[in-house]
């Protein structure tokens, strides 16, 4: 596990403070639980999993060895927190200059049943050109999920009509409009695949790209 350097703490504290003194800002809307800010992952979390890229190609963890991966989980039809977060998490590596290049942007999805192949190319072309989208079947998924320790719950929003008391059960017939409750965090593994650090939805693009700075420059060579 990484050690962060006194700096470094005091450089997420400010972070911290600064997003706890945003106040409402700072809290996921209706449907995203709240995750802790800054919580270094398990060394041991190698983050292994086996899915497919946007593009339709068959990927593994260990495609991306030899850089840094910042993953985001979430899904095309989020009407809020997703669309934010990803725009934060590709502001935060452009930040980074140069040193954004070796930080390779990952959106996976928690609804593989909406979030085709297809659906993802377009969605993650419309947020930044290297942004690699992630789908799969259910089961390599909810593989990927129990790895980072992601929640997720499909859920399906009262309606008016229905008499107001089947929120969280699907409707006779489906209903294509569901909403998913996820994890909001971004997750940053290391070149040796290793967990190293999440930051928490509402942290500024500023300050995750200045702690992920740090994070490379302390990083051993
Ligand atoms: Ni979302």
């Amino acid at each position: 596990m990484r050690r962060r350097s006194p700096a470094a703490l005091a450089l997420t504290c400010a972070a911290l403070l600064a997003s706890s003194l945003a106040g409402l800002d700072a809290r996921p809307a209706r449907g995203h639980e709240p995750t802790p800010p800054i919580a270094a992952a398990p060394a041991a979390n190698r983050g292994p999993f086996s899915l497919v890229d946007h593009h339709g190609r068959a990927v593994t963890d260990e495609d991306f060895l030899g850089s840094y991966m910042l993953v985001y989980f979430g899904y095309t039809h989020c009407p809020d927190v997703c669309p934010i977060d990803l725009q934060v998490m590709t502001e935060a590596i452009d930040l980074m200059g140069e040193q954004g290049a070796g930080v390779q942007p990952v959106f996976i999805t928690v609804d593989p049943g909406r979030d085709t192949v297809a659906v993802m190319a377009d969605y993650v072309a419309a947020f930044h050109p290297r942004l690699i989208g992630l789908t799969g079947t259910p089961e390599q998924v909810a593989a990927a999920w129990r790895t980072y320790r992601v929640r997720r719950m499909k859920f399906f929003p009262l309606n008016p009509d229905d008499g107001g008391d089947q929120g969280h059960d699907a409707p006779a017939g489906g209903n294509p409009g569901y909403l998913v409750d996820h994890s909001a965090a971004f997750f940053l593994v290391g070149p040796d695949g290793g967990g190293l650090v999440q930051y928490a939805h509402g942290m500024p693009a500023e300050e995750i790209a200045a702690d992920l700075r740090q994070v490379i420059a302390e990083a051993p060579r």
